[in-house]
């Protein structure tokens, strides 16, 4: 997540999208990808709400800080622990604020070149926050029922999207399940979420789960978020993105293929292997892919390789 605001920051580590350097730097990491390779780049801007003002997420993950907590947002006054601050109540002044942020930061990303935007309405952040009815207990029209929770992050959307080129595809980050029963969100409300962003004009829903609160008692296993997907893809009709414990490019295949998704989406697996497409690409004895001009060499060595541990590959 890149963030709109150095308040809308989840640590001091994060990226920001905020201030005219980084836009400049941006522009030059994007204007790299596009000069040197075929891929498309997306960014995904986000506000951290509640879970904004924590340490870096290889210390003490969601823990405030030691020094220098700065004060955070969220619908009403929720913690996400009893050890996080309490956020303050947004007011209709401070719901302006973060709009315009949202604004401002999807036509620093237009100017720097981006493909794709994806706005963070997961993971217990503040559009997350607004969505579900655990940390949402606000009595004005941006609480309640599902159509008043979600009417913050769909004005929020509404804006982004008047400013992003409409040839550009956006995509929204859900939190399909908050895995605490039919006290929070379930994947029957993930539906019905999509359908409104699928009213809104939102272009794929990006489909996790989870992360919204403390009680939560995920079921874990491979592909375990892919159900939520699949439901959402087949009742709405819209794209979606498959992610959560995707690693064998047979699980991306057959979650493909079956339909319960346009795109699979890997993080785990590409921190671990930066190439992992590409090597997924060898073993399937796909030749299609784009590799950097200076690891051709590399590549041809894979194919041989690869080819000859799976004698029944076709050979070219
Ligand atoms: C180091 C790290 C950073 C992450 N940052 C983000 C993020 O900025 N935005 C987001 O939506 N998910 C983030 N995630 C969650 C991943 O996108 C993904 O949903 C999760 O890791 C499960 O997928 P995986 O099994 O492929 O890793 C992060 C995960 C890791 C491990």
């Amino acid at each position: 997540m890149t963030c709109v605001s150095p308040e809308g920051r989840i640590t001091p580590g994060c990226t920001g999208l905020y201030a005219p350097e980084h836009e400049v730097a941006w522009r030059r990491i994007v204007g790299f990808v596009h000069a040197e390779t075929d891929a498309k780049v997306a960014i995904q801007l986000g506000h951290s709400g509640p879970k904004g003002s924590t340490q870096l997420g290889w210390e003490a993950m969601d823990a405030p800080l030691a020094h220098g907590n700065w004060p955070v947002l969220g619908p009403s006054p929720v913690a996400w622990s009893p050890n996080n601050q309490v956020p303050r109540e947004m007011t209709p002044a401070d719901m302006d604020k973060v709009r315009a942020d949202f604004v401002r930061a999807a036509q620093m990303a237009e100017r720097a070149g981006f493909d794709m935007l994806e706005l963070h309405y997961a993971h217990g952040y503040l559009m997350s926050a607004f969505i579900t009815p655990l940390t949402n207990r606000r009595r004005d029209a941006y609480g309640g029922s599902l159509a008043n929770r979600m009417r913050f992050p769909l004005e929020v959307f509404l804006a982004v999207r008047a400013v992003w080129p409409a040839p550009k595809p956006i995509s929204v980050r859900i939190s399909a399940n908050d895995w605490v029963g039919s006290d929070g969100i379930t994947p029957e409300d993930a539906v019905a979420i999509a359908r409104l962003l699928q009213a809104a004009g939102v272009d794929i829903i990006d489909v996790s789960a989870g992360q919204t609160s403390e009680a939560a008692r995920p079921v874990y296993g491979r592909m375990f978020q892919t159900p939520f997907s699949d439901r959402i893809r087949n009742e709405t009709g819209m794209a979606t993105i498959a992610v959560g414990n995707i690693y064998e490019p047979d699980h991306v295949n057959s979650i493909l293929m079956a339909g319960r998704a346009d795109l699979c989406c890997l993080a785990r697996p590409h921190l671990a292997d930066p190439y992992w497409t590409l090597h997924a690409a060898a073993l399937l004895n796909v030749k299609g892919e784009t590799w950097p001009k200076p690891y051709l060499a590399g590549r041809d060595q894979l194919h041989r390789l690869t080819g000859r541990a799976d004698p029944a590959a076709e050979r070219v």
